[in-house]
């Protein structure tokens, strides 16, 4: 008879002996305790308890046992497994609760800093009277029409009936870009009011055109109290058939109660302007004293140096020489234009002092006048 099988004795498999197990289990217990954070734990979990780690390895020796060894060899692993897995889960959940402590430690946000140490700007009350101005007007059908802040002289001045010699043209009032070859003779200035654009909205448009056209326009005058070299201006264009002085009149009237309050009215004193025949000063009354300090020394006004009106800007029919320069039928059709500066409106609307306030561009001056839209 031969030997029993030598193979079956649970002693000569070395992995399942009890001690080795134990080993095992502290080696993988050791281990799980001084991983020090959940990367290193997920490497301990696979050398300790992967497919590949020793006490799975041990459990596929069991098979090799006899029957009757199986059952403890089994048990021991299993517990010794279970012991594992138990420290594993329990220091998964310790190194968890560390990260999310210092987590919140770490990106902890100081809610009581200064959250606004970078001041926030404001439009300037340029830009908003020129649209509060816009908005008058687009209301009425008219269209925003703009051109180019550097402007042919033809443009500027030739349609519009300057003549050449006319002052204007001078160069201590208007600035000429100079040409290729440095001189003064390049046709080309800096626009000194926004009438171009009324030349070129009638040649581009088809007519009737009702436009208004806001921009900076350009002098060479210096920076003082009442003068900039660039300031900005507002001009209005209608050109139909059978316009006349008074509905030039009513758009004046309509717009300063726009823009003032009821009961504001215009008046128009006679003046001269290449572009327009006849042409005149516009003025309106005086919002603030309403004319009451007119020959009432007791309540004098300073925004009208109690004259009791305020003057606007230039305005006339349009010149029937400049409709024909730009294609129009003086016969048939009929144009009024006015134009005034917004600087100046600015001054006596919000009762600004300085005109380099406006131009300075400080924020302390812009601020105040909050975000307007
Ligand atoms: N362009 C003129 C100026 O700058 C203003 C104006 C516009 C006058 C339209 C009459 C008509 O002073």
């Amino acid at each position: 008879m031969s030997a029993p099988n030598k193979s079956y004795d649970p002693v000569e498999v070395e992995a399942l002996k009890p001690e080795e197990i134990e080993r095992m289990r502290d080696e993988a217990l050791a281990a799980i305790a001084a991983a020090p954070d959940l990367d290193a734990l997920t490497h301990v979990k696979t050398a300790h308890a992967g497919g590949a780690s020793p006490l799975a390895l041990a459990n596929r020796e069991i098979g090799a046992l006899p029957p009757q060894a199986k059952a403890e060899a089994g048990k021991r692993v299993g517990q010794a497994r279970g012991a594992v897995n138990q420290a594993f889960a329990a220091r998964q959940t310790e190194l968890e609760a560390e990260r999310d402590a210092r987590v919140l430690v770490e990106e902890a946000v100081d809610v009581t800093l200064p959250y606004d140490r970078v001041p926030s700007g404001a439009r300037h009350p340029l830009t908003t009277l020129s649209e509060r101005i816009e908005d008058v007007f687009t209301a009425m059908g008219y269209e925003v029409a703009e051109g180019p802040e550097v402007e042919a002289e033809w443009f500027n001045f030739d349609a519009l009936n300057f003549p050449p010699d006319h002052p204007a043209r001078e160069t201590q009032d208007t600035f000429f870009v100079k040409g290729p070859d440095g001189g003064d003779q390049s046709g080309v200035v800096l626009r000194t009011h926004t009438s171009p654009v009324q030349v070129r909205a009638m040649l581009e448009r088809e007519l009737p055109v009702y436009v208004i056209a806001p921009g900076r326009v350009y002098r060479s005058d210096e920076l003082d109290a009442t003068h900039t070299p660039v300031f900005a201006q507002v001009e209005l264009l209608a050109v139909d058939e059978g316009l006349t002085m008074a509905d030039l009149k009513g758009t004046l009237d309509h717009m300063v109660v726009s823009l003032f309050g009821e009961g504001m009215t215009t008046r128009l004193r006679p003046n001269h302007f290449p572009f327009t025949e006849p042409s005149a000063e516009m003025d309106m009354v005086c919002y603030v004293c309403r004319g009451d300090s007119v020959g009432n020394p007791d309540r004098p006004c300073r925004t009208c140096s109690s004259e009791g009106w305020i003057e606007l800007g230039g305005c006339g029919m349009v010149n029937p020489k400049v409709l024909t320069a730009c294609g129009i039928d003086p016969q048939k059709y009929s144009g009024f234009a006015f134009g005034f500066g917004i600087e100046r409106m600015l001054m006596f609307r919000h009762s600004v002092e300085d005109m380099r306030d406006i131009v300075e561009g400080d924020v302390r001056f812009t601020l105040p006048f909050g975000m307007e839209i």
